[in-house]
């Protein structure tokens, strides 16, 4: 393991990189229109907090059937866009605390209050790590990890999606599990809508109608599996877009879904 502590496994990185409590593929520095995201996140102990909220208050049950299939999995886990809540790695460590799990993130800061967070513990989940990355060019050799998790991530890649979704198929090894969730306005229930509200709110909008499944088919993954989660309205959301929805005359609908792929 490339951390501070002594530890043992062998790096799987194939690029160059910095060290510095954990590897950093991408600048140390938080991007300048980051910066204040960062600030807040550390005076308001955002990831004391969430890690409470999962871990103390059971919030990780929410994620608990995701959590069971990636530690099934199990092998090394790279939590993608792990933020401040972690995506399903507190889930996964409720199942199998040995996991071994690297989470990534292309924000420094939330990885160093990650670490911060494990450091201080008295009992720290043993086998997790930490490295500053960047989906859409990841910093691991072709098949060479057991899974991909991520939750609330893909919607959220700053960058080329499409090249984040390349790069993961590339970095799993055959047979390896991506597992994700995503919400989108799916094509049946922007059917329903005036056609040229829609087209205002999809040029302003495009990834809110984003079903990664067409990207999926050139891939190359031999199982896809689709679990329909719960569906989400923007009607009383507070955001840009709902409130481009509202002057239009109407909401969108989100459809929550959770997929798990085999390479
Ligand atoms: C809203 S958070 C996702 C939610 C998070 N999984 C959680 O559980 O709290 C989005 C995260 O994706 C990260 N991110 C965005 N683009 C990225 C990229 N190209 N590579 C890696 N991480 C990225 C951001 O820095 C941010 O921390």
């Amino acid at each position: 393991m490339i951390s501070n502590k002594a530890s043992v496994f062998v790096p799987l990185y194939n690029k160059s990189f910095v060290v510095d409590g954990f590897p950093y593929f991408v600048p140390k520095e938080e991007r300048d229109y980051n910066v204040d995201y960062a600030k807040r996140m550390v005076e308001d102990k955002w990831i004391y907090y969430r890690w409470r909220e999962d871990i103390e208050r059971g919030g990780w049950k929410r994620n608990e059937a995701q959590a069971t299939r990636i530690a099934a999995h199990g092998g090394l886990i790279l939590e993608i866009c792990a933020g401040p809540g972690a995506g399903f790695a507190p889930a996964v460590l409720m199942k199998d605390y040995n996991a071994h799990i690297c989470l990534s993130d292309l924000c420094p800061t939330v990885l160093c209050e990650w670490k911060n967070l494990f450091d201080n513990m008295e009992n720290p989940p043993p086998n997790v790590e930490f490295a500053a990355l960047d989906v859409c060019d990841l910093p691991f050799s072709d098949n060479s990890l057991d899974v991909v998790s991520g939750s609330a991530a893909i919607i959220n890649i700053e960058g080329n999606r499409d090249k984040a979704l390349k790069e993961i198929h590339r970095v799993l090894k055959p047979g390896g599990l991506f597992a994700f969730d995503l919400i989108f306005v799916t094509k049946d229930y922007a059917d329903t809508l005036p056609k040229e509200a829609l087209k205002t709110i999809k040029s302003r909008f495009p990834t809110a109608f984003w079903d990664t499944l067409a990207t999926f088919d050139t891939l190359g993954f031999s199982q896809i599996e689709t679990v329909q989660q719960s569906e989400w309205s923007n009607k009383d959301d507070e955001s840009t877009l709902a409130d481009l929805c509202r002057s239009l005359g109407f909401s969108l609908t989100f459809s929550g879904q959770m997929r798990y792929c085999i390479k």
